[in-house]
């Protein structure tokens, strides 16, 4: 393994030469915040195995590679090989700790029994980004609460944008029917960020703090946040600041 720094600016520059060339989707923003709250799990020192449905070339998950620590899988689910996905794969495992494995499979059949019960709740960060049609981000979503763990943090991709109604419905949805177990926390750049409800409370207290904010200054971008109004738990909207 190539030797890393821990430092979080430094950790941006890496993701930009490793993902230089790589396609993928994700925006600047987004890129801080997982570096950020990623961070904050390694602070609590919560390990735990991550997980991304939708892989494409990679780019995201080189994000993962990044952050993973020893003795974490990273476990990659794409029901296609994108031709450039190995190279890229066995590029980033040069700068991971843990331990990258893809599976080519329809994420409802990756989810099978040995999976569930091996890793029921112990997952720290999940990213859904696989099928945007609604029985199958459903059903994506019904394996990820299982797999959440207690300070894990669940991401849906493309949540409010406007050209996939269908994931902000369904995700809404699911949301109230599991309420009891999941909390939205955040939603900004297409994407939403939920977790447990007792952790919602400590994320909640990162950002009313003012840390949140002042973590994503330290990596190079202002950014102006929005508490909804709400009948239960309150929720932030982000997004760069003009
Ligand atoms: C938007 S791309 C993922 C982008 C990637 N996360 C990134 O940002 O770099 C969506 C991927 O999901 C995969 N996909 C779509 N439906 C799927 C399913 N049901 N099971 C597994 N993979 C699926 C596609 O093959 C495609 O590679």
């Amino acid at each position: 393994m190539t030797t890393l720094t821990t430092e979080a600016g430094t950790r941006i520059d890496r993701f930009r030469a490793l993902t230089k060339g790589v396609e993928g989707w994700i925006n600047p923003l987004s890129v801080r915040i997982w570096d950020v709250m990623l961070g904050w799990q390694a602070q609590e020192g919560s390990p735990g195995d991550m997980l991304e449905v939708g892989v494409w070339h990679g780019r995201t998950a080189a994000l993962l590679a990044l952050h993973a620590n020893a003795g974490e899988r990273i476990h990659l689910v794409d029901f296609n090989r994108h031709e450039p996905l190995d190279d890229n794969l066995d590029r980033f495992r040069d700068h991971c700790a843990g331990t990258i494995e893809l599976t080519i499979a329809d994420s409802f059949t990756f989810f099978n029994d040995a999976f569930m019960s091996e890793h029921r709740r112990r997952l720290r960060w999940i990213h859904i980004d696989g099928s945007h049609e609604a029985s199958g981000l459903h059903s994506d979503l019904l394996h990820a609460e299982s797999l959440l763990a207690k300070n894990g943090v669940l991401v849906v991709d493309d949540f409010m944008n406007p050209m996939f109604p269908q994931v902000s419905e369904v995700t809404f949805e699911f949301m109230h029917q599991r309420r009891h177990e999941l909390s939205l926390t955040l939603n900004g750049a297409n994407k939403a960020y939920i977790v447990r409800p007792l952790h919602h409370k400590t994320i909640l207290r990162r950002i009313e703090s003012g840390a949140f904010e002042r973590e994503i200054a330290a990596l190079g971008m202002e950014i102006e946040l929005r508490k909804g109004t709400h009948l239960d738990r309150p929720v932030y909207g982000v997004r760069p600041s003009k």
